[in-house]
């Protein structure tokens, strides 16, 4: 009988194996029938292996007659010979492209419905959303989930040699301080109370390192209500993890020798360690960005100095209240048509700056704006821009804040688009540290913790946070923070601190951010109770590990490494939730909405 034999994977068959009997089991991935011959590519897991059905034998006609009968995705169970292709038919684009199954028997396990996209073509985004089941079996998805299980796999491991307890933290619990929006679940058993689903385990592993567990990782799954990106997910996962008794330098140590295993072992690329480290002021500096892309060459250049030796007012003026005036590269731009100049004046414009001043250089300086500036003032500029015959300098005079952000996405638009300086195939990597401990928030008209209120002061800054004028914002916006961020090719693939482990520093940091002692208590009482017991010093860090899989498999969204992702609008296309309910569920938690209670399809 067929089924004594063991199975075969299709992806195992190899010239090793030739002449022997085979049985395997996959889907029909593409028939070719050549009016004679019958070709099936029989797909499994584990890679592809063509089947062949030859009327002209007698152990192989009775499955060649069963075997007009198959369609794409039918599931099939095959045994026969395993033989070598003929000469000149092999395929060498196909691991068991030099050999090929001989049907002796063909048994039909299920049939399937014809595909609503065809899996080796493009498909829409909608199509392979709303049947996932179906576009999980497309071989480059399918190396995704491979990928993202091997990359789990060796930080796992690699925790685990290095004394890391895996521990899980309730999903069903309060709202964590990391400032997006809560999903809330509400309460059958408490009539009008929630809980929150975790936006991270943070509190959780805090308390931990007070229970002396001083190694904890969890890859954890953490969900935030935020305006959803490419890089961005309503729930997501983070390889987190907290230790006692660590300083940041060997938190960051042990984090980079992880993420060098795991490129090694995934793609086989070697990470230089140490991993560059920048301060928070100089990415923002150089870049405009605290996640700085730096496979892009080009910088941002301070162009005061020049600016002030011209009677250009836009420029003046901005210096005069305080703003600044920065300048960008155009690499090989100066041939650019009045209207791809206007299109990127406009691109700059919605990115929140008043205008982009520019200047070809084109046999000499060619701009409206040129005639405010002496030549010796012109020629400051395209040095300190590195600026050659052929580019175009481009300026934007604005607040600090303003210049520095929209030139840092001007550089990466422009990084990306003409890709002179850029090299995509680099692996950049680097630590952002000395990050500001406290944001101001023009809104508000407050502080706000720039990572969330239980990260450390550095030593030096714990006593002016103690001691200092609370009304002085200048002080207070100089305190640096124990924190690090690790980017990884423009993304923020993870960040962390060393947490405040003192009580009098903790009180202080919530006056500093105007949350009164009753409201910290209500939040975070249990974290604050916790700490009064002996609680180590500590600190951790949290990995995305959505957006380190989609780096490392080449993908452009999230989406594409994550097996059941949620649409831009935060629905699941294929079971259609979220969804109404029935009225009873709804009463018996204690709930009213005033949403219409049959909305659109989605
Ligand atoms: P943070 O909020 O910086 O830190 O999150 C850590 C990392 O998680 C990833 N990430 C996301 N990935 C996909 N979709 C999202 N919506 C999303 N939000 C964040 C990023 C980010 O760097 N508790 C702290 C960590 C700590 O201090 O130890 C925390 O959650 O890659
Ligand atoms: P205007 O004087 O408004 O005609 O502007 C002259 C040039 O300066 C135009 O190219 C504007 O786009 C540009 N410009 C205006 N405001 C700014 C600004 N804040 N920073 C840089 N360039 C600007």
């Amino acid at each position: 009988m067929a089924d004594q034999l063991k199975r075969t994977w299709c992806g195992e068959a190899h010239d090793g194996l030739v002449g022997e009997k085979l049985r395997a089991e996959g889907w029909v991935f593409r028939r070719r029938d050549h009016g004679g011959l019958i070709f099936v590519d029989l797909r499994d897991r584990s890679g592809v292996l063509q089947v062949v059905f030859n009327p002209d034998m007698p152990e192989t006609a009775k499955a060649h007659e069963l075997a007009h009968g198959l369609r794409a995705e039918y599931v099939i169970e095959v045994t026969g010979k395993l033989r070598k292709r003929p000469e000149g038919t092999e395929n060498p684009g196909l691991p068991t492209g030099n050999v090929e199954l001989y049907a002796e028997s063909l048994n039909i396990l299920n049939t399937s419905a014809p595909l609503p996209f065809e899996l080796d073509e493009e498909a829409s985004e909608y199509l392979r959303l709303k049947h996932r089941y179906l576009d999980l079996r497309r071989p480059e998805m399918l190396k995704n989930i491979v990928l993202r299980h091997k990359t789990v796999k060796i930080m796992r491991d690699y925790l685990d040699t290095n004394g890391f307890l895996e521990v899980e933290t309730p999903m069903l619990t309060k709202s964590t301080p990391e400032g997006a929006r809560d999903y809330l679940v509400p309460s059958r058993v408490n009539p009008g109370q929630f809980f929150a689903l975790p936006q991270s385990p943070q509190l959780f592993k805090q308390i931990l390192m007070v229970s002396g567990l001083e190694r904890y990782f969890q890859i954890a799954r953490c969900f935030r209500d935020e305006d959803l990106r490419a890089d961005r997910q309503p729930e997501f996962t983070q390889v987190d993890i907290e230790t006692s008794f660590m300083s940041a330098d060997e938190i960051i140590s042990l984090t980079e020798v992880m993420l060098k295993e795991v490129f090694r072992q995934t793609i086989g690329v070697d990470i230089k360690l140490p991993i560059q480290r920048m301060s928070y002021a100089e990415a923002m500096g150089r870049f405009g960005s605290d996640k700085p892309d730096l496979r892009i060459k080009r910088e941002l250049v301070d162009m005061a100095e020049p600016a002030k030796k011209g009677t250009f007012k836009v420029f003046l003026d901005a210096l005069n209240s305080g703003g600044r005036v920065m300048g960008l590269r155009g690499i090989g731009m100066a041939g650019l048509s009045r209207k791809e100049v206007d299109d990127l004046t406009n691109s700059v414009k919605e990115m929140g700056a008043k205008g982009l001043a520019w200047i070809k250089i084109k046999g000499g300086f060619d701009s409206p704006i040129a005639k405010f500036f002496p030549q010796e003032a012109l020629e400051e500029m395209a040095r300190g821009l590195q600026a050659e015959e052929g580019d175009m300098m481009l300026f934007v005079a604005d607040t600090e804040k303003v210049t520095l952000n929209v030139l840092g996405r001007l550089r990466l638009e422009l990084g990306r688009k003409y890709p002179v300086d850029f090299k995509k195939d680099e692996w950049s990597l680097c630590w952002i540290a000395d990050f500001p401990l406290l944001e101001w928030d023009d809104e508000e008209q407050r502080f706000q913790a720039m990572h969330h209120p239980f990260t450390s002061p550095l030593d030096e800054d714990a006593q002016r946070l103690l001691t200092g004028d609370m009304a002085d914002k200048a002080l207070l916006s100089s305190l640096k923070a124990k924190a690090y961020d690790i980017v990884l090719n423009g993304f923020e693939i993870g960040g962390g601190s060393i947490r405040i482990h003192r009580q009098d520093v903790q009180s202080r940091m919530f006056e500093m951010l105007g949350i009164k002692p009753e409201d910290a208590r209500m939040k975070f009482g249990f974290l604050l109770d916790a700490l009064q017991f002996g609680a180590p010093p500590h600190g951790g860090l949290a990995l995305g590990l959505d957006r380190l899989v989609m780096l490392l498999a080449g993908a452009d969204s999230i989406r594409d490494v994550i097996a059941f992702p949620k649409t831009q609008k935060a629905v699941c296309l294929m079971s259609g939730a979220p969804s109404n309910v029935e009225p009873k569920q709804l009463r018996e938690l204690h709930i009213k909405t005033t949403a219409e209670t049959s909305g659109p399809e989605k």
